[in-house]
């Protein structure tokens, strides 16, 4: 037996800062990319449409990629498909949910900020996670589906826009005990520099990365071993995405077959 990749999913370009994690924790896993970038942004799509569309590329992208373990690296899908793709998948599902628990014991002042897309603030299994790990904090949900827009430009080499930047962190500020903000979605540790210089004071920015590559180094077995570039899959062909996953050790990305 070869083994196989492990295969990192997300809806666009986000997945990518929990690759990151993923290489500094099993430098020598051979990973693979998917992303939907035809229905991006997913924070903005129907529950139930994104259930059925995230169960159908996750099949077809885990099938083709023949991986061993599936990281969905996408809160958005993660705090709404994560039991039903266990339920159909066969590879173990490793998922990305906002970190609420540790946001909460690092705030001195136990007023924490979740940045995330309007999806993920406004779902139960957030309000979930609230409840259980910072019941004691206040807690600012923002939505800030414009940010995702932003990563998607940065991967490409495109200036981030500082005006868009400004106004989707603008709810944070209103609380100014508030000293620790969760990256609840995936694109946004991609503009870490940049929403770190937009802020008015020194904040902790926390996001879910390393928890998800030790969580995946823990359940993923029958990794194969990395040899050079991984397979990359999208759902719409896209020339400008090349060179941004190539700074991530991926292929030229190839176009994945739907039924
Ligand atoms: N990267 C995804 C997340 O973590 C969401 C981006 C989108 O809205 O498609 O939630």
């Amino acid at each position: 037996m070869s083994g196989g990749p492990i295969l990192v999913f997300d809806s666009g370009v986000g997945g990518l800062s929990v690759v990151a994690a993923l290489r500094e924790r099993l430098p020598r896993a051979a990973l693979a990319y998917a992303c939907d970038n035809a229905m991006l942004p997913y924070g903005l799509r129907e529950d139930a449409w994104l259930v059925a569309r995230i169960l159908r590329v996750c099949e077809a992208a885990v099938a083709v990629s023949r991986c061993v373990t599936l990281v969905v690296a996408c809160n958005t899908a993660s705090t709404l498909a994560l039991d039903a793709l266990r339920e159909r998948l066969s590879v173990p599902v490793v998922g990305t949910v906002p970190a609420i628990k540790p946001a909460a014991a690092l705030s001195r002042s136990g007023h924490i900020g979740l940045l995330a897309t309007r999806a993920t603030v406004s779902r139960a299994y957030t309000l979930g996670l609230i409840e259980a790990f910072a019941a004691d904090c206040r807690v600012t949900r923002v939505a800030a589906d414009a940010l995702v827009g932003e990563a998607e430009r940065w991967l490409v080499g495109d200036a981030s826009d500082p005006e868009v930047i400004r106004r989707s962190l603008v709810p944070l500020w209103e609380d100014p005990l508030l000293d620790t903000v969760v990256l609840g979605c995936t694109h946004f540790p991609l503009l870490r520099d940049v929403l770190a210089a937009a802020a008015p004071r020194e904040i902790h920015w926390v996001d879910s990365s390393e928890a998800i590559a030790r969580r995946t180094a823990q359940v993923a077995t029958g990794v194969a071993p990395r040899h050079g570039p991984g397979e990359s899959f999208v759902t719409a062909a896209d020339s400008r995405l090349t060179a941004g996953l190539a700074r991530f050790g991926f292929a030229e990305p190839q176009l994945l077959a739907l039924d």
